[in-house]
């Protein structure tokens, strides 16, 4: 394994952060303080904050609440112990009023106190509400997943449709967080592409190899990936990666669909990646939809 020229560290605004393990491309770091200013990283308590996504300097917002409500912890302890699990939903709502009602028949009750399933419909419908707001949309594209994380996907931009307003919204409700990168740590997008282009050719040819129970091409398409993925080569030296707050809801930049693979600047969108291994964890993704498209199935 190569050694690895990029460290993960946890993205706690003025916090420290002490002794924090890390998995795959990391290694553990004690504290960091994350210049937020100069970051195009906001750091807020409150949904008011979002707003600031409008500036184009600004790549994403965490909204993470000074206390997290006791029934998110309900929550991931039944998503983490596999009583509450489903296979992925993706809704696409016409109308934002319609979500509760649409995941009141959607989510599955197995495996949920009653509350706790209110308390999450509640807490989904507040986050469309709240995208409606910041990207003027009243269609959503909801997608909601409890899954363990996989080594498939690597860093990679979230896109919308065409002309649609480039901001979407994301919780992890339990379990590892996200990471992200810097748009100033980027110089050169192609440099990302290159990246990113390697990456999903070799994760398909993994995949393909499994399935083929190929298991020496399959090792030699992991070992690729993953030694890629220890160097970010698209990141300046030096460069960190980061965590989102646990719990947090991230309002993040998006990429108009026609836009990925140009140079665009590194600002115009938010750089992340799932985590690779641990527990299954609950995923909200909302993005806006075309009213056209966005019909109830
Ligand atoms: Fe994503």
């Amino acid at each position: 394994m190569t050694s690895s020229r990029v460290s993960i560290v946890s993205s706690v605004g003025p916090e420290v952060a002490r002794n924090i393990r890390t998995d795959g491309m990391n290694r553990v770091v004690d504290s960091v303080e994350i210049e937020a200013e100069a970051s195009g990283i906001i750091f807020a308590e409150e949904f008011a904050a979002i707003e600031r996504l409008r500036d184009p300097a600004v790549q994403a917002v965490f909204v993470r609440p000074s206390r997290r409500p006791e029934w998110e912890e309900r929550l991931g302890a039944v998503v983490e112990s596999g009583a509450f699990r489903f296979e992925r939903l993706t809704l696409p709502t016409a109308r934002i009023e319609e979500l509760p009602s649409i995941l009141e028949a959607s989510l599955p009750e197995e495996g949920l106190a009653f509350a706790t399933r209110l308390a999450l419909i509640d807490d989904i419908a507040v986050m469309a509400d709240e995208l409606r707001q910041l990207a003027g949309c009243n269609s959503v594209l909801l997608r909601v997943l409890v899954e363990a994380p996989t080594e498939i996907c690597g860093f990679h931009i979230d896109t919308v449709g065409p002309g649609l307003p480039p901001f979407g919204l994301l919780k992890v409700y339990n379990g590892e967080a996200t990471r992200y990168v810097l748009a100033r740590d980027m110089p050169d997008m192609g440099r990302f592409y290159d990246y990113l282009g390697k990456r999903e050719r070799l994760s398909a040819e993994w995949r393909a190899a499994l399935q083929k129970e190929d298991a020496a091409a399959a090792d030699r398409r992991r070992s690729s990936m993953l030694n890629l993925d220890e160097m970010l080569p698209f990141l300046r030296k030096g460069a960190k990666v980061y965590r989102t707050p646990p719990g947090a809801v991230v309002a993040f930049r998006h990429l108009d669909v026609r836009e990925l693979w140009n140079l665009h600047p590194s600002g115009r969108t938010w750089l992340h990646c799932s985590p690779m291994s641990g527990t299954p964890r609950l995923v909200v993704n909302l993005s806006p939809a075309n009213p056209r498209t966005a019909r109830r199935r």
